[in-house]
């Protein structure tokens, strides 16, 4: 069905509505004790606009409850398929959002977006709360796994693939989310208040989001915080004036979590749950996540004429829309796709790609590859922990945690990756310590002791740490992001039996490594690697595969010394803090591989261009090694004077080429003035005449320079 003919039935439809029936289509409810009554009763009737965390199994009476109803208006059944439909335990589990953005690769990325909505869909379902388009830039905040990281380039060109991946197949919505500065609030506390400006929102914060506009997203989430102590649920300014009718943006904005309550209880904005909901659906928001008392709230407010009909109208007409689009007003249909390809072969395939992709080698001191060794000990507590290795938002943290719920089968730990990767070799386990060192003396006493006679008999050790759920997530936000527990002890006193000591990271976000450095011969980071993440780290340990991944965050010196990340302004008061290097030990961009790229100079066509012109820019690139690798070519910028202060440098494109062993390639980028400009005091976006630096780098520590005149 064209637009057009979508939009004509969604407005059939209203017209056909009562009061009622509109304000259920903006309520979306999931099965707990203050919804129960709620619930039950829009289950039975059929006329509720949307479900969250329903699982496909369970669907099948909500549908027909809605097909048996007077409008047959079916609900949107959302989901947090946040790395894969990974609720789900039978679904294809994905590195998170983080892990993926080490893989810089977008068409990657879009792949994985697909096959999660296939499944999501195959489920029954469909609608996607992802992508998380915040931006990862105080490392203490305990949600970074779930961003692509720290810069709005990448995070823009990641977000528009995932979309697209999801909603290729035309049954599925996405999420853009949480919209705005959720990921910047003050001191890293989730769900805070955001103390930005609006001119920086969109020299940084809203780029990502206008992105997802212009790829078509259909849904957006209103974060739970504040920008400037005004609370996102009720900024008419940034949901209704630049969302939706600057960007153009056309679906529906859903709240977070219960939003409307927060609104009463945690912010103090309102004293009534009526005031809350009414102001909330007048800022922009056309849904309410939970919020039971949202209903009669709003019913009320209509009919007591403290909220107009045209708002409320709009917001159904908004959910209406994407529902036509979806395909759900077309009445009864069956499934469309078989659940067989949940977790499929294939779609494990990708997923083993894109773990490969996700991998950073940190540190090789010539260690790694690991081609022969006769015994390996693999050691470390994340060795054989599933949990830790997914992450959050899997089918063991959500909706609930669930501490009795078993592992599946076929994910592939460090351990069994090790084992099968290295067949031929004696595998000797030990876990050596917990993450936490919360457990007993003597059991800790008892674990080193058989790590390190593991390690005694090995010719080499893997050594598996990081960190744990209870680390990350949602309320969980970390002051101090040093390796915790007695885990640098065991790589430590692993180093001292002389042994070659591999130090695989499995984490939620980046960590302290200065500590550790010294006795670790090679360090790779796979933050949560997902159910093929094992098997991935022991082939590029092995040098099956070749390391491609590069940083998309950067690392701290000290959870002291933060913010680390790479486009902050010169520090021009000395430069450093007296007692912490300067920078980051393994910056934004970052990463090694078995390749060694050689860069030439940048060349430019033209150096010198009017305002709205544009030029190339290329650069040669030799692999100098005896391995063909995957290089990420990153370009730069800086107005080298400007009437604002500007980061130090700004990312405006990337690139990535594979280079055989030996040869060489010119890698190109056009290079559009636009792109270099900035936003002034008044919100404007302005691109000056004068100079600028174009930086070509491909570690994001060296960079070769050249300069682009923009004339008056
Ligand atoms: C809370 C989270 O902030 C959001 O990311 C998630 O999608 C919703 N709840 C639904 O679970």
């Amino acid at each position: 069905m064209n637009t057009q003919d979508c939009y004509a039935k969604a407005e059939r439809i209203l017209s056909e509505m009562s009061l009622e029936e509109k304000v259920a289509q903006m309520l979306q409810l999931s099965e707990k004790a203050d919804t129960k009554e709620l619930f039950d009763k829009f289950k039975a009737d059929g006329t509720l606009g949307s479900y969250l965390h329903v699982l496909g199994e369970e669907t099948g009476d909500f549908l027909e409850n809605a097909y048996q109803s007077k409008l047959k208006v079916p609900p949107i059944f959302g989901i947090d398929a946040i790395h894969g439909h990974a609720l789900l335990k039978s679904a294809t589990i994905f590195p998170s959002q983080l892990a993926m953005a080490c893989s810089w690769d977008t068409d990657m990325v879009e792949k994985v977006g697909k096959v999660t909505a296939d499944e999501v869909a195959a489920d029954g379902l469909n609608w996607v709360f992802s992508p998380v388009l915040c931006i990862g830039r105080d490392l203490r905040w305990g949600r970074i796994d779930e961003t692509f990281g720290e810069d709005a380039e990448l995070i823009s060109r990641l977000g528009a693939a995932i979309i697209r991946g999801y909603q290729k197949n035309g049954k599925v919505a996405a999420c853009a989310k949480h919209y705005l500065g959720y990921g910047e609030a003050t001191g890293g506390r989730d769900s805070y208040d955001t103390e930005i400006t609006e001119r920086k929102a969109r020299e940084i914060f809203l780029r990502p989001f206008k992105a997802a506009v212009d790829e078509g997203c259909m849904t957006f989430m209103t974060a739970y915080g504040s920008i400037d102590g005004e609370s996102l649920t009720v900024s008419h300014r940034y949901l209704t004036e630049i969302l939706k009718e600057e960007l153009g943006f056309d679906g529906f904005v859903v709240t977070d979590w219960e939003n409307f309550i927060s609104m009463v209880r945690g912010q103090h904005l309102f004293e009534s749950m009526d005031d809350a909901c009414v102001e909330g659906i007048v800022a922009g928001n056309d849904m309410s996540m939970n919020s039971p008392d949202f209903y009669a709230a709003l019913v009320n407010a209509a009919r007591e004429g403290r909220i107009s009909m045209d708002i409320i109208d709009n917001a159904v007409r908004r959910i209406l829309r994407v529902k036509a689009r979806l395909g759900l007003l077309d009445g009864k249909r069956e499934n469309p796709l078989s659940r067989d390809i949940i977790g499929c072969d294939e779609h494990q395939q990708v997923n083993y790609e894109m773990s490969v992709k996700s991998t950073v080698l940190l540190k090789n001191n010539g260690a790694l590859p690991l081609t022969d060794a006769k015994k390996i000990a693999v050691l470390g507590p994340n060795a054989t922990d599933v949990r830790a290795q997914y992450g959050d938002w899997t089918y063991f943290s959500h909706p609930n945690s669930k501490p009795h719920e078993t592992a599946k089968d076929c994910t592939y730990t460090v351990l069994k990756g090790i084992s099968e990767a290295y067949s031929d070799s004696e595998i000797i386990y030990a876990q050596g310590c917990s993450v936490l060192g919360d457990e007993d003396a003597q059991t800790s006493e008892r674990w080193m002791n058989e790590a390190l006679d593991a390690a005694a008999g090995a010719d080499a050790c893997v050594v598996v740490i990081g960190d744990v759920l209870k680390q990350n997530g949602e309320k969980r936000d970390r002051a101090n992001l040093v390796i915790s527990g007695r885990q640098i002890e065991l790589v430590k006193r692993v180093k001292e039996l002389g042994k070659t000591v591999i130090v695989v990271l499995i984490n939620g976000k980046p960590l302290e490594l200065g500590e550790l450095e010294p006795y670790a011969d090679a360090i790779v980071e796979a933050f949560n690697s997902g159910d093929m993440g094992g098997l991935a780290i022991a082939n590029l340990i092995k040098g099956k595969e070749n390391f491609s991944g590069r940083l998309p965050i950067s690392f701290p010196y000290s959870s002291a010394a933060l913010p680390c990340y790479y486009n902050q302004y010169d520090y021009w008061h000395g430069s450093k803090y007296v007692d912490v290097p300067k920078g980051s030990p393994y910056p934004f961009g970052f990463g090694l591989s078995y390749s060694n790229f050689v860069y030439g100079e940048p060349a430019l066509k033209e150096t010198v261009l009017k305002r709205g012109e544009k030029t190339e820019l290329s650069v040669e690139i030799t692999n100098d090694s005896a391995n063909c690798g995957i290089e990420t070519v990153q370009l730069y910028f800086r107005d080298k004077i400007c009437k604002m202060l500007t980061p130090v440098r700004t990312l405006i494109d990337f690139k990535q080429v594979t280079i055989p062993a030996g040869e060489s390639s010119t890698v190109t980028f056009t290079v559009d003035t636009e792109r270099l400009g900035y936003y002034d005091r008044d919100c404007k976006y302005c691109v000056d005449a004068g100079e600028f630096a174009l930086f070509i780098s491909g570690d994001g520590k060296n960079f070769k320079e050249i300069t682009l005149r923009v004339a008056e």
